[in-house]
């Protein structure tokens, strides 16, 4: 039965942040304190995934486990922590056993349960987690079943649905609208700041191919960063007012709180060129007078429309977050086959280990004498003839005890909720 998965949680949905940060492990090496938590409560395998909204510690355990997990478990890694701490803590937790404990982590890696639904990132969260552990000999077989069909089903949630569908982030919708503005690779691009935003903005200018692009900031060493990386130019955010060589698009996003880009400025930005130029405006207050969308010939993308879209998209995802429940509704009774089916093959091993040496025996002890008395050839054929028979007679075997496990598991999925 799937009753050995154990899986035991703090997210952002029970607690706040800083509390996921209490239940982490602290030990330089993590492998010790799993270790250390294996072999206290007597753990067959284990796996910890520690994200920035969640912490998991995902076991197999063949032994019933204690109502008090949670803060047995706090306890063994945080030992300095006062006791109400780690019982208030403790009720934060999620203990989940069994099919509701696998159903949990296919959310988590299909990102249906993220703080932002449909985030593809957590699978690689996930599977690193995974290899971290495998590496360490903390996972078997029964984790290795799991984690293959998790990161195979969330994969088949992102194609099946829209639930990573749509950007959320500010800076790729300000792209995307960029983008469709049918730019030229060689459009003279002004990119004014380069902060975290601009320099996320300057991923996407690089991927997309743009090549000719001019970064303004006040502090020259910041643009010389993102000017290098984009194969552009860098200057002083002062030198903006003596820039005459015209521009395609301007980009700004810096952290003043009055505009940067005045009308007049922007005037003299244009060079006496008067076609439409793309105006993204990122900044919190805006950084782009808003005169001059009204003013000058300008396709504007500003932050507040892209965050109504943001809004959109993200309620977009949710819609699909529906479709995804359905169809892991599906995916839980196909784990429960399969990991009959495993067990059943696991069970089959010292039989097909049995078979493959009774043929070894036959070849080289019971029949030794009457096969030395053939020649090569006929030799040969009596050895291939034996070993035909040893995969046809384990085959034989496994398919039968995997019927027999499949209907079985199909029983009792259909006896149990999904
Ligand atoms: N980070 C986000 O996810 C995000 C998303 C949407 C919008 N925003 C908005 O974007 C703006 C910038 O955010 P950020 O995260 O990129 O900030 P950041 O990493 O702190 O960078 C700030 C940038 O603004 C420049 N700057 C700061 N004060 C300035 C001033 N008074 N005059 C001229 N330049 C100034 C800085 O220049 P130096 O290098 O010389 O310091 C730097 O280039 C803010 O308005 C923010 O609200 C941020």
């Amino acid at each position: 039965m799937l009753d050995g998965y154990h899986l035991l949680t703090l997210t952002h949905r029970q607690a706040p942040l800083d509390w996921i940060g209490q239940a982490l492990i602290r030990q330089e090496e993590p492998a010790d304190a799993l270790r250390d938590l294996k072999h206290r409560f007597g753990w067959e395998e284990v796996l910890y995934l520690p994200t920035c909204n969640r912490v998991i510690y995902l076991f197999y355990s063949s032994n019933p486990v204690a109502k008090s997990l949670a803060a047995d478990v706090l306890t063994a890694l945080r030992p300095e922590l006062p006791g109400e701490q780690i019982h208030a803590m403790a009720l934060k937790m999620q203990h989940l056993q069994g099919a509701a404990a696998v159903r949990h982590l296919l959310e988590v890696a299909a990102s249906m349960d993220s703080l932002i639904v449909g985030e593809r990132e957590i699978i690689r969260q996930l599977r690193e987690a995974y290899e971290r552990c495998l590496d360490q000999g903390l996972t078997g077989d029964h984790l290795r079943l799991l984690l293959r069909f998790t990161i195979e089903t969330a994969k088949e949630v992102y194609t099946a649905t829209g639930i990573g569908e749509k950007a959320l982030s500010v800076v790729a919708l300000a792209f995307g609208q960029l983008h469709e503005a049918g730019l030229s690779p060689q459009a003279r691009i002004l990119l004014v700041g380069a902060g975290q935003t601009n320099s996320l903005m300057a991923k996407f200018l690089f991927k997309y191919g743009y090549q000719n692009v001019t970064v303004f900031n006040r502090s020259l060493n910041k643009a010389q960063v993102l000017a290098d990386y984009l194969g552009g130019r860098a200057l002083p955010l002062d030198a903006l007012p003596h820039y005459t060589a015209g521009f395609d698009a301007l980009l700004v996003c810096t952290g003043a709180l009055e505009p940067v880009i005045t009308p007049a400025l922007y005037h003299r930005l244009l060079a006496a060129e008067s076609d439409t130029k793309v105006v993204v405006d990122l900044s919190i207050p805006n950084n782009v007078d808003t005169r001059i969308p009204h003013t000058f010939p300008v396709r504007y993308i500003e932050i507040e429309g892209l965050r109504e879209t943001a809004r959109e998209n993200l309620a977009h995802r949710e819609a699909e977050r529906q479709k995804a429940d359905v169809l892991l509704n599906g995916k839980l009774r196909e784990f429960r086959e399969r990991w009959h089916q495993r067990q059943v093959e696991r069970a089959l091993l010292p039989v097909v280990d049995e078979v493959r040496l009774a043929k070894e025996r036959a070849l080289t002890e019971v029949f030794a004498k009457e096969i030395a008395l053939l020649d090569a050839d006929t030799q040969a054929l009596v050895g291939r003839m034996m070993g035909y028979l040893e995969k046809k007679s384990v085959a034989t075997a496994m398919r039968t005890m995997k019927e027999i496990a499949t209907t079985a598991g199909r029983r009792v999925a259909a006896a149990s909720p999904a």
